[in-house]
Parts: C-alpha cells; sequence; structure tokens
C-alpha cells in the first residue's frame, strides 16, 4: 500500500524506539538507523527502514521528501512548561545581579506572585494570543507535544481561565498540549500564615477541574517555605482519588523529601530535582518515576544542576524539559535545554535525545501514542539542517530545526 508522505536519503534516523544493549547504561537504548526512510499514512508512521524504500510505498499522490543525509528524530516534547501567564519579569533579573535572592523575591511580594497579578488581570482572549506566539516558537524548535500547568492563578476562576486557555490553544495550533493543574503554585497574599486553610481550597477546586475534563495531571510545588511535603502529599492524594495523573516540583532549591513523597505516590514524574537526596534518587528508580529535569532554570538561576549522572547510574529515567516561566526559565528554546544537558549535566547525545522524545512521552504517560518512530504511532518528526547529532548540541544557541512534521503534515520548514 502507497504513503501519503515519505521522507528518504535521511542520514541519521533516531527512532527513539527502546531496544536491548549490552554495556550501556539504560539511558542509551534507543534505535538508530543510518540511510533510512520513513513513509507516513493518515497521520501515522506506516513503514520505516535502512537503505531504499520499496517501490509500493509511493504513488502518484505520495509527498516525497529528500531529507539529503541530515538527522532525523521524533518531534520534541517538552514536558514541564507555564506556557499560560500574563506579563514578564524582566525586572527581576537585574533586582538579582544585585544580589536578591528567588525567595526574596517571592516573599517581597514579586515571582510568583506579580505574575499571578498579570494573570488575572489579562482576559482569555489576551492570553491565548500571547501563548501563540511562545508556541510558534516552539514549533520552529521541533516541539510537537508540550504539557502546559495552571498555578498563576491560585484561585479556582483564574485557574480554568488557564486551563480553557489550553483547551482553546490545543484546538487552534498544530502542538499538542497536555494539560497540569497546578493550584499550588504559590501560597497568596491573602492566605498568608494561613496556609492550611489554603490547602483546603485547592483541593476544593479538584472535583470542578476534574467535571470540566481541564486537566489530566495534577502538580504541587513541595519546596521549604512553599508547600511541604505533608502538605503536597495531602493535596496529590486527594488528586489521585478523583483520577488525577500526578507530578511534583521536587527538591528544586532545598532537599526535603519530595522525591521520596514521589516514590511514595508513584507520581508519573518527579521535577527539578537539583538538590534531590540519595534516598530520593532510591525512591524514584524503585517506583519508576521519571525525574524530569530543568537545567535551563539551573542556568537562569545560577544554581546547582540536579545530579543526573548518579541518577543515570541507580538506573532512573530521565526526562528533559525547558520549564518555559516568566521566573525562573523564560525561553522557549528546548534545543538550548539540550545543549545545557550537553555541557552541564555531561548527558550523551543519545541520552538527550532519549530524553526529549520517549522519556518526555513516558512524563505525560503518552508513551503509547507519541515519542518514537514506531509504525502506528503518531507521525511527528523534526528534521535538522545538520548530518551528525553531536553537531546540533555543539552549535549551542541557535535553532537547527530544517522541518517539523505533525500528524503526517508539514506545518514548518525553512
Ligand atoms: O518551575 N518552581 C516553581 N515554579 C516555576 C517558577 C515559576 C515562576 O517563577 O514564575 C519553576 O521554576
Ligand atoms: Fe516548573
Amino acid at each position: 500500500m502507497a504513503s501519503d508522505l515519505l521522507v528518504y536519503n535521511i542520514g541519521v534516523l533516531i527512532t527513539s524506539k527502546e531496544i536491548d544493549i549490552i554495556n550501556k547504561t539504560s539511558m542509551e537504548n534507543i534505535e538508530v538507523l543510518n540511510n533510512a526512510y520513513v513513509a507516513i499514512k493518515n497521520g501515522h508512521i506506516f513503514s520505516l527502514g535502512e537503505g531504499d524504500y520499496d517501490s509500493s510505498l509511493i504513488e502518484s499522490n505520495t509527498i516525497l521528501i529528500d531529507a539529503e543525509k541530515n538527522v532525523v528524530i521524533p518531534g520534541l516534547i517538552d514536558s514541564h512548561t507555564h506556557l499560560v501567564h500574563g506579563g514578564s519579569r524582566e525586572n527581576e533579573m537585574f533586582l538579582k545581579a544585585k544580589g536578591a535572592t528567588y525567595m526574596e523575591i517571592l516573599n517581597a511580594g514579586g515571582g510568583i506572585l506579580s505574575t499571578v497579578k498579570a494573570t488575572k488581570e489579562a482576559t482569555k482572549e489576551e492570553l491565548v494570543e500571547k501563548a501563540k506566539i511562545s508556541l510558534k516558537k516552539m514549533l520552529a524548535f521541533g516541539i510537537t507535544t508540550i504539557e502546559s500547568k495552571s498555578g498563576y492563578g491560585l484561585d479556582l476562576e483564574t485557574e480554568i481561565k488557564q486551563l480553557e486557555v489550553n483547551q482553546i490553544l490545543d484546538k487552534e495550533q498544530p502542538i499538542d498540549i497536555v494539560s497540569t493543574f497546578m493550584g499550588a503554585h504559590a501560597i497568596p497574599k491573602e492566605y498568608k500564615g494561613k496556609e492550611e486553610a489554603f490547602i483546603k481550597n485547592v483541593i476544593q477546586m479538584l472535583p470542578e477541574i476534574k467535571a470540566k475534563n481541564l486537566a489530566e495531571f495534577c502538580d504541587i510545588f513541595c519546596e521549604h517555605g512553599i508547600f511541604s511535603v505533608d502538605q503536597s502529599r495531602e493535596v496529590l492524594k486527594a488528586a489521585k482519588k478523583l483520577g488525577f495523573k500526578l507530578k511534583i516540583h521536587a527538591d528544586e532549591i532545598e532537599s526535603i523529601g519530595g522525591a521520596e513523597l514521589a516514590g511514595e505516590l508513584e507520581t508519573t514524574s518527579s521535577e527539578h530535582l537539583m538538590a534531590v537526596s540519595d534516598e530520593g534518587i532510591i525512591a524514584l528508580k524503585n517506583s519508576g518515576v521519571i525525574a524530569n529535569i530543568l537545567p535551563g532554570t539551573s542556568f537562569y538561576l545560577k544554581k546547582e544542576y540536579a545530579p543526573v549522572r548518579k541518577m543515570i547510574d541507580y538506573g532512573v529515567q530521565i526526562a528533559l524539559s525547558t520549564d518555559y516561566n516568566p521566573g525562573s526559565c523564560p525561553t522557549e528554546n528546548l534545543q538550548l535545554i539540550m545543549q545545557i544537558a550537553a555541557l552541564y549535566l555531561n548527558m550523551s547525545p543519545i541520552e538527550i535525545i532519549k530524553a526529549v522524545t520517549i522519556n518526555g512521552a513516558k512524563s505525560l504517560n503518552k508513551e503509547k501514542q507519541i515519542g518514537s518512530i514506531e509504525i502506528g504511532k503518531k507521525a511527528d518528526l523534526v528534521m535538522f539542517n545538520s548530518k551528525s547529532l553531536e553537531y546540533i548540541l555543539y552549535h549551542f544557541g541557535i535553532n537547527h530545526t530544517k522541518m517539523v512534521i505533525k500528524n503526517g503534515e508539514i506545518v514548518y520548514y525553512i
């Protein structure tokens, strides 16, 4: 049977299909094909292989794309973003340069709380338009699926507004959006000293978010001075009961047992982990929680990087994401995050690709549909203007994308 679109003459095709290998860490167990082709039909992967494609795969209507020996990989997955928000916080950059810390700025009503104010003030349409500009940039960087959290409302009405923006965006542009409710992102000013009451309030928001089908995941900022391990357990357990899948911002600034809680609750992923303890690493490994690492945040806040090599040695699976948000990582550039991972996390090129493809899919519980180029999966691919994978990681700060295919359609080409 003929295909709708066929990409041939691919120099290096990283399918991200997990394979059995010997003498390698489990983060390098993905398939790499040379001189390969991929055929697409009805928006899905129809056939792939090395060498010449079978002539039965094409007919007069088939779109043929010569990859000219470039690298092709699955569409990138940014599995942790705070895409939908009002305003920007460039002023904080220069307060930090004068010595103020992230937490000091937050405690003075800035930081997340200033974005909460801007997000409350923005209309739904304004939020859609602003986020669309970011999504366009993301698509150009080769991203075909993202996760997008609420958490800049902290009240039911604004949280719902943010999540409805996700729904609208999911329909109106090519990138698939997975929604996460993060009502427990910070303690609003009016709840200072009344944290328990705020926790109750967040728990009361859950049934309506669920009934409106506005979010698949529930996340919380478990951090010293924000939400404790016990408070995080309370919120996440209530969410799990209602059928939400779980994520947790854990051990970002201080090690307080967030990763251990992720292990206990078997969350799908655990985010940040810059200050994770050895016990936390073991908990992640034993419960199969994906460690979602956000090195752009370490870079931007000039903080420690998460101990990724140690986690890989313990057998933890790593995903890499931007954490795109107006405070701790204002960038949509996942390729830059991959380059930072090569430079500062000492991850190998194959480990990095695994982290932004199949492991990104796993951290969204979508590994059956996306994250690898395998027959039957969604035809989400990115072609880079490069003959080698290493070059993409070496030539930093630029955009290497040549073509993006989403659901079998060419949605970006340069
Ligand atoms: O993932 N850690 C909490 N939330 C975001 C930062 C949000 C902000 O500063 O606006 C993060 O780093
Ligand atoms: Fe985050």
